[in-house]
């Protein structure tokens, strides 16, 4: 049943004729819906009770309550960021496990784009994982440690969130960063004892693209009072324009031959000229053939290298198991009733799904002007893991580097230090005006994944003011 799932994915991932390129697409393309219908309970709607004032209602009926769920007090359910379309977010609060008064705030967003945030809570940083038995077991450097967690299924379209009209998918960045907004607005509400607490926002991958979107538009709200502090993009996706230069990479770690390398930078060359043009759908086919494949064809990088992931270059193509887990466990009904989404569906098909297509202008555009925006108000931080191909680290820095922004001078020159937890050196820091660089030793795409201490001690001397 397992495989004839992957199989079904895998010819709706072949069979669309327009594919969109995405940075999570391998990682994770399966759908989930309830096991039994009609014994999941009905998906909890926040908005209309918190506009009623009824706020202490609200949140004793979003918190989580699952024998297996233990050891952190949490909050899901659903908040309407647009009533004409009705489009809502799916979120997932987990509250600090001490010091709950001063604790930061993290809003953590998934990338895809289409990819659910959940993704982060089971796999990378989130105190619980599922494993293939259906136990759930703690995570040691669980991030709710010492910040308050708040995942979100975003855009709309995504994970559990939905919208039911055409009109309610997001097309642009713009928008992402109001329904975020919108949602973050009755968040609060919710919880207002957070309000004072430092707030950042973190996204992985094109979550990093939703990360500075979100920034941005808290930024030109003056009428909020959110205490913005700053924001962590983990191997970001944010400027295609300096980060498709694959073939240099692959070429100089010895994936791929220096034939390959003319192939990778001819296309990726002319994939620039079209986006430098503002065509993008001309920049996805170029970029869709050299890593996705198109026409039910593989990818040039699948050709060469035999691999069909390049989240991780030493360990290679991705063992699904845990996806398959995740996957199993949101499809269950005891789960889903305390999740409180009923038999909502559970979606994630990037690249080949509505949430991807209804981004196809924006999958290679640019946010550099809003991280310079950022980075003269707050600090920045930029983690790679140092073993991703797919947004590879010397393209983040070359993305600095002809970033225009108060402290780029400073930061050409910028001393590298080492990183080291508990003696170990687990990566190298920058640090210039309010940006703050950082390379994770053997990690690759999902860098809290493969290297859980020190990611928690990076995200956490960032979120706690310390050491940089
Ligand atoms: C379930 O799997 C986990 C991880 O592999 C293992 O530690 C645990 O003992 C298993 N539990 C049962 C009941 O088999």
């Amino acid at each position: 049943m397992k495989f004839n799932l992957v199989v079904l994915a895998l010819f709706a991932c072949y069979s669309v004729s327009e594919a969109f390129w995405n940075p999570y697409r391998r990682f994770f393309k399966r759908s989930a819906a309830p096991t039994r219908a009609g014994e999941s309970g009905e998906p909890l709607f926040l908005t209309k009770l918190l506009q009623d004032g009824k706020i202490e209602e609200a949140r004793n009926r979003a918190k989580v309550n699952h024998p297996l769920l233990t050891g952190a007090e949490s909050y899901s359910g659903l908040v309407t960021v647009d009533l004409k379309t009705n489009s809502n977010l799916f979120f997932w609060h987990v509250a600090a496990k001490s010091n709950r008064q001063q604790a930061p705030v993290v809003v953590y967003l998934q990338g895809g784009p289409g990819s659910s945030s959940l993704l982060g809570l089971f796999e990378e940083n989130g105190p619980w994982k599922v494993h293939r038995n259906m136990s759930v077991t703690h995570r040691e450097y669980s991030w709710h440690v010492n910040h308050h967690l708040v995942y979100v299924d975003n855009p709309v379209g995504t994970g559990f969130s939905f919208t039911d009209s055409e009109e309610g998918y997001s097309t642009n960045e713009e928008h992402v960063g109001e329904n975020l907004y919108r949602f973050l607005r009755q968040f609060y509400v919710m919880f207002p004892n957070l309000l004072a607490n430092p707030l950042y926002v973190v996204g992985e991958s094109y979550g990093g693209k939703f990360a500075v979107a979100l920034s941005h538009t808290i930024h030109n709200s003056p009428d909020a009072k959110l205490n913005l502090q700053g924001l962590a993009i983990g191997d970001a996706f944010v400027d295609p324009r300096s980060q498709l230069h694959h073939g240099d990479f692959l070429y100089q770690i010895g994936l791929i031959d220096h034939k390959a390398k003319e192939k990778f930078d001819e296309d990726e060359a002319a994939a620039v000229e079209c986006v430098e043009r503002n065509d993008f759908q001309c920049a996805l086919r170029l970029v869709d053939e050299l890593l996705e494949g198109v026409d039910g064809q593989e990818s040039y990088f699948k050709k060469v290298t035999g691999f069909s992931s390049y989240y991780n270059y030493v360990t290679g193509d991705e063992d699904d198991t845990g996806d398959n887990a995740l996957m199993k466990f949101l499809s269950t009904p005891d789960v889903r009733k305390a999740m409180h989404v009923g038999d909502l569906p559970f979606q994630n098909s990037d690249g080949h799904g509505k949430v991807a297509e209804k981004l196809s202008e924006d999958l290679l555009d640019t946010v550099a002007p809003w991280v310079s925006e950022q980075l003269s108000e707050r600090p920045v931080l930029f983690y790679n893991g140092q073993l991703d191909v797919l947004c590879a680290y010397p393209q983040t820095v070359d993305f600095l580097l002809s970033l225009p922004f108060d402290g780029s001078e400073e930061y050409k020159d910028a001393p590298r230090e080492i990183h080291r937890v508990d003696g170990d050196i687990v990566g190298y820091r920058k640090k210039a005006g309010n940006l703050r660089e950082v390379l994770i030793r053997n990690a690759g795409h999902m860098a809290p994944r493969d290297q859980p201490k020190a990611t928690f001690d990076i995200i956490s001397s960032f979120t706690h003011r310390k050491s940089f």
